[in-house]
């Protein structure tokens, strides 16, 4: 199991090819760069090409694995787009070690009386359907690795529903009963894993929309977490499946 001394190797991603969703920002970047940095071609998907185009130039630039971008808007993806992302990793990358999902719609924190229809469907489309809709579509590809890891990202209201987190709250626990299911059914698959990871306060652009009121001073920096990605996602955690990781128990402060 994962403690506060991990210490990673510096190739311990070397060979390897690592998707992250919402590598745009905030936690998805910093997780694509740590992979990149530890010998990985990392896919970054987003919706700003601008920042996953800065982001590619940092990747190649320290000398890391040229990457590969992937646009997608997950409120729009449908079946065909996931499989067009499966053949186009296939074509470019030629396999597909691991799979850290950590984009994610956030609209607002309001009453549930005033959360419509068309905000819910957008909600549970991005952060639980299309974690979903990418894992299936890419698992051709997961199977045939030696040994393959599927991380969800959810925040801690996602655990524990509280007034106002609304949509979110509900897209994000889904994750919860996602992993334990596909845990269970890859049980007999010992070179497939899949863990959620609850970052607790980490500062990035979503934070401060949903933790106004919070001093920087009391997040983490987005890079303490890059031991435990990196265990998750190295071969260290082979075997663990079905596990949360919850950060503020697990990294030292
Ligand atoms: N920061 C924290 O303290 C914290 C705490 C607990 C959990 N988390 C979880 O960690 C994950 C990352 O959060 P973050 O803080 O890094 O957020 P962030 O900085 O706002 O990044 C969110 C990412 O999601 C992408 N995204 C949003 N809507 C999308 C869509 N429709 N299609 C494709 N991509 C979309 C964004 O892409 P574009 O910018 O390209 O549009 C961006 O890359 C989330 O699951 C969040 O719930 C964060």
């Amino acid at each position: 199991m994962f403690t506060p001394d991990y210490r990673p190797a510096p190739d311990l991603l070397a060979q390897r090819v690592i998707l992250v969703t919402g590598a745009s920002s905030g936690l998805g970047r910093e997780a694509a760069l740590a992979f990149a940095r530890h010998g990985a071609t990392v896919i970054l998907h987003g919706r700003n090409t601008k920042r996953l185009e800065k982001l590619y130039d940092e990747i190649e630039g320290c000398g890391a694995p040229q990457p590969i971008i992937l646009p997608l808007d997950l409120a729009r993806a449908g079946e065909v787009d996931y499989a067009n992302v499966e053949q186009a990793i296939r074509a470019r990358a030629g396999r597909l070690d691991g799979l850290l999902h950590s984009a994610a719609h956030f609209a607002h924190l309001t009453e549930l009386a005033h959360e419509s229809l068309e905000h819910w469907l957008t909600t549970l489309r991005v952060n639980s359907a299309a974690v979903h809709a990418l894992t299936r579509a890419c698992l051709p590809l997961l199977r045939a690795a030696p040994d393959a890891s599927v991380v969800a990202t959810a925040e801690m209201h996602g655990l524990q529903p509280a007034a106002y987190w609304g949509a979110f709250a509900v897209s994000q626990g889904a994750l919860l009963g996602w992993i334990t299911i596909l845990a269970q059914e890859w049980a007999p698959l010992p070179g497939l894993r899949v863990n959620l990871l609850v970052p607790g306060a980490v500062a990035s652009p979503l934070r401060s929309r949903t933790h106004p009121g919070e001093t920087q001073a009391s997040r983490l920096a987005p890079a303490a977490l890059v031991p435990l990605w990196l265990y998750l996602m190295g071969p260290d955690s082979r075997g663990v499946s079905g596990q949360v990781f919850e950060a503020s128990k697990l990294l030292a402060r």
